[in-house]
């Protein structure tokens, strides 16, 4: 007997995803048959009071971004509406994803140009503040700035330093001492994706005024003003040293941020990264959040043992 099929894909309220994890499969596709006029709505809502905000406070490669991927501004995207458009610029495509991807999984798949992407949506009574990610936050928030040559490539960088660290750890034969390192590693370039990728900030080189970047502002109606205007915000400039031993908390708005000067700088920094990984200087980084979960040592260890 056919089962009824369940409408809606509000994020943790839908048994679409449910089942996905119940299953391990991390790979989905968008079941686009399932979102409920109230997803579109969320997603209209969301859309909508952005707009100005983003005409403020974002950069412009992300503004032009949402423009050539003629983004729905009324309805969930579809994944291959926007891949379209996207892959024909720098190669990049959204992957469905059923929620969390271990890091060095979510990392490798950056190095294939792909990003894991949430197919979800908030539900409409919690706009604002959602602790885990949905598709505002990757397809509004994250996917935009794939349009832009020198922040893919800065991506594809992350997952070079993943592959690096991932094959430096599989030469350690003391299994201590091997967990020990890659935990570091894997903090550490957490970190580093944490404050440009998700809470970025720029300012074009010669002065001009400060901009988002990072998908954690672009994707938060309050926390995108506040990143910029507020005095309660220390910004300072991105150092590797800096922002590798930096904590960070994510359940409130952040009370530090790193400044770069560009996309190509921003390449710089990951290119240079990968430099540190091999140098061992990300191997005693100060601990502290993120906490590295047993999960993601896991995709570490056995993409070293392939
Ligand atoms: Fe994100």
């Amino acid at each position: 007997m056919n089962q009824p099929v369940v409408q809606g894909l509000t994020t943790n309220k839908a048994p679409f995803i449910e089942r996905a994890r119940a299953n391990g499969d991390i790979y989905i596709r968008q079941p686009y048959e399932l979102y409920s006029e109230e997803n579109h709505q969320t997603w209209r809502q969301l859309f909508a009071r952005m707009r100005d905000r983003w005409r403020r406070y974002a950069n412009e490669k992300y503004l032009r971004g949402v423009e050539t991927l003629f983004m729905d501004q009324d309805h969930v995207p579809r994944f291959e509406d926007v891949n379209q458009f996207l892959q024909r610029l720098t190669g990049f495509s959204a992957r469905p994803v059923s929620g969390y991807v271990p890091s060095y999984i979510f990392f490798d798949c950056l190095r294939r140009r792909e990003f894991p992407t949430t197919v979800t949506i908030r539900d409409g009574e919690t706009l604002e503040y959602l602790p885990e990610p949905d598709i505002f936050h990757d397809v509004a928030g994250h996917v935009p700035m794939h349009t832009d040559r020198a922040f893919a490539d800065a991506l594809v960088r992350f997952g070079e330093c993943a592959a690096a660290a991932a094959e430096i750890a599989s030469r350690i034969s003391d299994e201590h001492e091997k967990l020990r390192r890659l935990t570091s590693n894997i903090r550490a370039m957490s970190r580093f994706f944490w404050f440009s990728i998700e809470f970025g900030l720029m300012r074009a080189p010669g002065g001009g005024a400060l901009k988002a970047y990072g998908s954690g502002l672009l994707s938060s109606f309050g926390e995108l003003a506040h990143s910029i205007e507020s005095p309660q915000v220390a910004r300072e400039p991105f150092s590797i040293e800096r922002v590798v031993n930096q904590p960070f908390e994510i359940d409130h708005y952040q009370p530090l941020l790193f400044v770069v000067d560009g996309f190509e700088h921003l390449y710089a920094l990951a290119d240079e990264l990968e430099d540190w990984i091999v140098q061992g200087r990300l191997d005693d980084v100060a601990g502290g959040e993120p906490s590295v979960s047993e999960g993601d040592l896991r995709s570490f260890l056995e993409a070293a043992a392939v």
